[in-house]
């Protein structure tokens, strides 16, 4: 494989797409936690004579978090110490007039790239994404393209696969190359007993690693948090339907799955023994499991904003020991809400089980990665990675769709020149 880790005589004065993986937390409209921008910055480091063209997708469809990239573009320049000029087009005549009318040096920002429908389905097989319009529409415009989306290195998205198996020059990026050395050496050295705690809002990606794990000797015990940790409360009847979400509820094959993997893997599985529910008006109490379900707050038993944000004291107890005795800890995904500062406690204490722990220690995704580097204790952990979904799925031993079109554009390149 390729790696954009020096400046490639190559690349100067050619037209490069980098793809990034600039998908950031946002509130109110605004950004929350730039890792990933500045992160992906440090590839423009290397373009600095090339003609870089940056693209990115940002939230889902209809959440709060899908929005247009002006804010990325401003903090992506105050990074690379460059302008960056934000198009607002990925594939029409606006981006590719813009594309043509760069000159050595010069850095735009396409728009979200899933403002386009295609970009927000999974493909079957790498090689699809190639006949996707955005890959048709920007190749011939293209010398090269740098692959550094490591946290949606998982999704077979045409933007994600499709520009090497059209045949443009493909390079791994920075984060990337990090990632891949930095991981295969944790995994070379990783011991027994692998303990995994999972948490936040990504269940279906979560159910279907948590088979991998287990199946292939990857985790011995999962400890469960946020709406995954949720999704098992409710399964053994915990909980009722008020204090989890309508993801969980209204989805029956959620709850089957749950029940699968119960059956399947006995003892290894573990589930919070107390949560911190919300009581309305934002404070936190501190309910055991035994009794959650039937729960009110005082005289008043009408329906009150009963939902679960948090994992309880107790349960940080019990699951702080299973890290501290782990010989090694990967955790992905927030225990609960903790941008709220009362159900926040989860998080951190799991958090600082892991950098306590004498273990091998993994923490993934931006959220707990934002959260870490507030804490303080980034250098306590072996290996960061603003990753989530992407990490989970390396831990499982999957190859990632991307890096699998890295090392197809290799091989592909490899033919050529025997021929
Ligand atoms: C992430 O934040 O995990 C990646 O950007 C992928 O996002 P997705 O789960 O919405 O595909």
């Amino acid at each position: 494989m390729k790696y954009l880790t020096t400046s490639h005589e190559d690349l100067r004065g050619r037209t490069v797409l980098l793809r990034v993986d600039m998908n950031c937390p946002i509130k109110d409209g605004r950004i929350h936690g730039k890792r990933r921008i500045i992160e992906a910055a440090e590839n423009l480091q290397y373009l600095k004579e090339s003609r870089a063209v940056v693209i990115t997708h940002q939230g889902r469809v209809g959440n709060d978090e899908y929005v247009e990239l002006d804010g990325h573009a401003d903090i992506l320049s105050a990074n690379c110490g460059r302008p960056v000029r934000y198009v607002r087009d990925v594939m029409g005549d606006a981006a590719i007039d813009a594309i043509r009318s760069m000159k050595n040096g010069d850095i735009i920002l396409l728009d979200n790239l899933r403002f386009y429908a295609e970009e927000n389905y999974d493909y079957k097989s790498n090689a699809d994404g190639a006949s996707s319009m955005v890959v048709r529409r920007l190749s011939p415009h293209l010398d090269a393209c740098v692959l550094d989306a490591f946290p949606c290195a998982h999704r077979r998205h045409p933007s994600i696969t499709g520009f090497a198996y059209a045949g443009v020059d493909a390079y791994a990026g920075v984060i990337t190359g990090r990632e891949l050395t930095n991981l295969s050496r944790i995994m070379s050295i990783a011991k027994a007993p692998h303990v995994v705690v999972f948490g936040g809002s990504k269940i279906d990606d979560r159910l279907y690693a948590m088979d991998r794990l287990l199946n292939g000797g990857r985790a011995d015990h999962i400890l469960l948090t946020g709406q995954v940790g949720c999704l098992f409360l409710y399964a053994q009847a915990r909980l009722d339907a008020s204090m989890v979400s309508k993801e969980i509820t209204s989805n029956h094959g959620l709850v089957k799955r749950a029940h699968i993997l119960m059956d399947k893997y006995p003892g290894k599985l573990h589930t919070p023994v107390d949560v911190a529910v919300n009581t309305g008006d934002g404070r936190r109490m501190d309910v055991d499991v035994r009794f959650a379900r039937g729960f009110t707050i005082g005289d008043d038993a009408g329906p009150k904003n009963m939902q679960i944000h948090d994992i309880g004291p107790n349960t940080v107890e019990f699951y702080s020991k299973w890290i501290s005795s782990a010989g090694t800890v990967f955790i992905s995904g927030p225990a609960g809400r903790f941008e709220h500062e009362c159900f926040a406690i989860g998080t951190r204490s799991i958090l600082q089980a892991a950098a306590d722990s004498a273990a091998t220690t993994i923490i993934s995704g931006g959220h707990l990665t934002t959260a870490l580097a507030n804490m303080g204790l980034t250098d306590k952990i072996n290996h960061v990675s603003t990753a989530g979904g992407a990490l989970v799925l390396y831990m499982t031993g999957a190859v990632l769709p991307m890096v699998e079109a890295l090392n197809w554009r290799q091989k592909d390149e490899m033919c050529v020149m025997r021929t």
